[in-house]
């Protein structure tokens, strides 16, 4: 075994128990924390829990009112201590952290009043700090805290300790990262919204805690979370100083955990079953971590880091470096829609029938260019019947600013007129106008932001070469009905989904969301499709039906998981930016000189030309970019 492999074998540094699902995790959690509150009040004891917000606590908080509705699990004798607060936001605001606790815990429980202690984010500047010390009085006065529950960002931050903060940092005033602010723009409408700074616990208070329970849910977690559970404790990664807690556990789902190495690299941290995609990961792995092809790795590449096992177990690696690089290949395809009259042994796809019907679905309005608009294209070239299937209006996400360029086009248009058209244009105008900071949208404004994203998502089409008339709008009533991070679905968008498919009956259909987050539009999506197309599995076009997973969010697929890869030329995919282009609502409201985000286009770009350096580097054609997607079972 060489050194590299001896070290991997201690990698965890927090124990980390991997959930099937982002629901039973939760759950698991949620039983403990009754489990504490059960014993603690046996012994006529409160408990005090540390709270976090975001979207990760929301499954437990979700159990947690369940247990007390179903089970009788009472939280009278139970003190809260959120870990932070935006400085700067009353608690009547809705997105400050104080009302986020009341919509999913608070009002929903017996807990008292004066039981539930949230940092005060009008504290005045010169006060913060006596208020902080204070806080932390309080805390130590309740005795100090059973359980803290944590999420963790993408910064690696855990309650507001951003990169930097010390491993003695106490409750204080902080200054958000941009990532973290970035992060929270869906919920303010716009990052020049997002309060600045916030108050938070420090890492010392946190650490401080009896027990830490932290959770990862979501692909986007899978990065930082690795890091904080397997590299060194450092003050670059907040999230890391939690390895030095003598009683800290995390929880995670499978898409947070994958990047962890027993996930990632399993053959680095004990003996591994060699599925396929096992075997292609590793010798993707290898590939990369020496620089060297495919086709030029040697016996002596796979023994000495830690592959002798393959080896023996697949033959050479002659052998082994030809079959995975004919796989590899076999997943390239100009024909994501099947090559008609072509042998498809080796094909992603199969060649008939075609022309096939396909059905693309898109979330949020600008998912579907960000992950197939180059796909999509190709799709309607080769003459297949492309339907696209808008899921959700995508108003939330829309500034007033935007909305109020389109009313005043209408009010200019028709001055004079009192038509209904005018009618609604001035309610609009009215409502823009009298709304509250941050109060919710009336339906009206709902209404006109929801036709500013159709007619972005027309032009985005027509660029990627789909009519009007192919495209479906659906407005999930979840989305329509629901807010960020809150949504319920329910039979209704079940139904509409399920009128979509009986209607099409596709050949084949892109979805996305399967490793998202649960609480996205684009988790919330998928476990809709996924119960309608259960409906109607008994039905026989299901059979023929192929369904092909995309990315829209900013990463690319990993090798292994790729199933299909359409390469892309410069001219398409500068015609695939160009469709992004068309979501200008979606755009940065206020461009900052020397911001380091990109913007959507931006990161569907890098991530289609990252994917074709992949390949390249793996001995395969040198491709301008490329969209991939992996086979799903919905
Ligand atoms: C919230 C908090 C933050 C969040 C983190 C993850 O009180 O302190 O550290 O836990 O930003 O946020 P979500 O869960 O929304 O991904």
């Amino acid at each position: 075994m060489n050194k590299n492999t001896k070290e991997s074998r201690q990698l965890e540094h927090i124990s980390t128990t991997i959930c099937s699902s982002s629901t039973d995790g939760s759950e698991l959690v949620a039983r403990e924390i009754s489990d504490l509150i059960r014993s603690r009040n046996a012994d006529e004891q409160h408990a005090v829990l540390g709270l976090a917000t975001g979207s990760t606590p929301i499954g437990v908080y979700r159990e947690l009112v369940r247990l007390h509705k179903d089970e009788g699990l009472s939280f009278k004798k139970v003190l809260t201590f959120n870990l932070d607060e935006y400085h700067g936001l009353e608690p009547e605001h809705p997105e400050s952290y104080a009302a986020f606790m009341d919509r999913h815990l608070f009002s929903l429980i017996d807990i008292p009043a004066d039981a539930t202690v949230v940092p005060d984010g009008k504290v005045p500047r010169e006060d913060v700090f006596a208020y902080c010390k204070a806080y932390e009085e309080r805390i130590s006065e309740a005795g100090g805290i059973d359980i803290q529950v944590l999420g963790i960002g993408r910064t690696g931050h855990i309650g507001f300790n951003e990169p930097g903060s010390g491993r003695d940092s106490r409750t204080r005033l902080v200054h958000l990262d941009s990532l973290t602010r970035k992060d929270a723009a869906r919920d303010f409408l716009g990052e020049e919204n997002v309060p600045r700074y916030a108050i938070t616990m420090g890492v010392g208070t946190i650490l401080d805690a009896r027990k830490i329970i932290l959770l990862a849910w979501g692909d986007s977690k899978s990065e930082v979370f690795a890091k904080a559970v397997e590299e060194p404790v450092s003050d670059a990664l907040p999230a890391s100083f939690l390895q030095e807690h003598k009683d800290v556990r995390a929880f995670a789902d499978e898409a947070a955990a994958a990047e962890l190495t027993r996930k990632k690299s399993p053959w680095l941290v004990g003996p591994v079953e060699w599925t396929e995609r096992t075997t292609r990961r590793s010798v993707a792995w290898l590939s990369s971590l020496l620089g060297k092809p495919i086709l030029k790795l040697l016996d002596e590449d796979y023994s000495e880091h830690g592959l002798a096992d393959l080896l023996t177990e697949r033959g050479s690696a002659y052998e082994l470096n030809i079959r995975v690089f004919n796989e590899v290949q076999h997943t390239i395809t100009g024909w994501p829609g099947g090559k008609p009259n072509a042998d498809d042994s080796h094909r992603p796809e199969r060649s008939e029938p075609h022309p096939k019907r396909v059905l693309a679905l898109a979330p949020d309005p600008q998912d579907g260019a960000l992950g197939l608009g180059g796909t999509l294209h190709r799709l309607v070239d080769q003459g297949h019947e492309v339907t696209v299937a808008y899921l959700t209006s995508g108003n939330l996400s829309v500034p007033d600013g935007e909305a109020q360029k389109a009313v005043d086009i209408m009010l200019d248009l028709d001055e004079s007129d009192s038509s209904e058209k005018s009618a609604f244009a001035l309610q609009v105008k009215a409502d823009l106008a009298g709304r509250e900071a941050f109060g919710e949208d009336s339906p009206a404004i709902r209404k006109l932001k929801g036709l500013v994203r159709r007619g972005e998502a027309r032009a985005a089409m027509e660029i990627c070469g789909v009519y009007s008339s192919q495209i479906r709008f659906l407005n999930l009533p979840f989305y329509e009905n629901g807010r960020f991070r809150s949504f319920e679905p329910r039979e209704e968008d079940i139904v509409l989904f399920r009128e979509l498919l009986e209607q099409i009956q596709p050949h084949q259909i892109y979805v996305t969301g399967v490793l998202s987050e649960p609480t996205t539009v684009q988790a919330v999506c998928y476990s809709c499709f996924q119960k309608a197309f259960e409906l109607l599995r008994g039905e026989g076009w299901t059979k023929d039906c192929r369904c092909w997973s995309y990315r829209s969010d900013e990463r690319e697929w990993s090798v292994e998981a790729i199933d299909m890869a359409v390469p892309l030329s410069p001219d398409e995919l500068a015609n695939k930016v160009k469709g992004i282009y068309q979501h200008r609502s979606q755009r940065s409201q206020t461009p900052v000189i020397g911001r380091t985000s990109l913007e959507a286009w931006q990161q569907a770009e890098a991530a289609d030309r990252r994917l074709a350096e992949t390949y390249d580097h793996l001995g395969l054609a040198e491709y301008e970019a490329i969209e991939a997607f992996s086979r799903c079972n919905p």
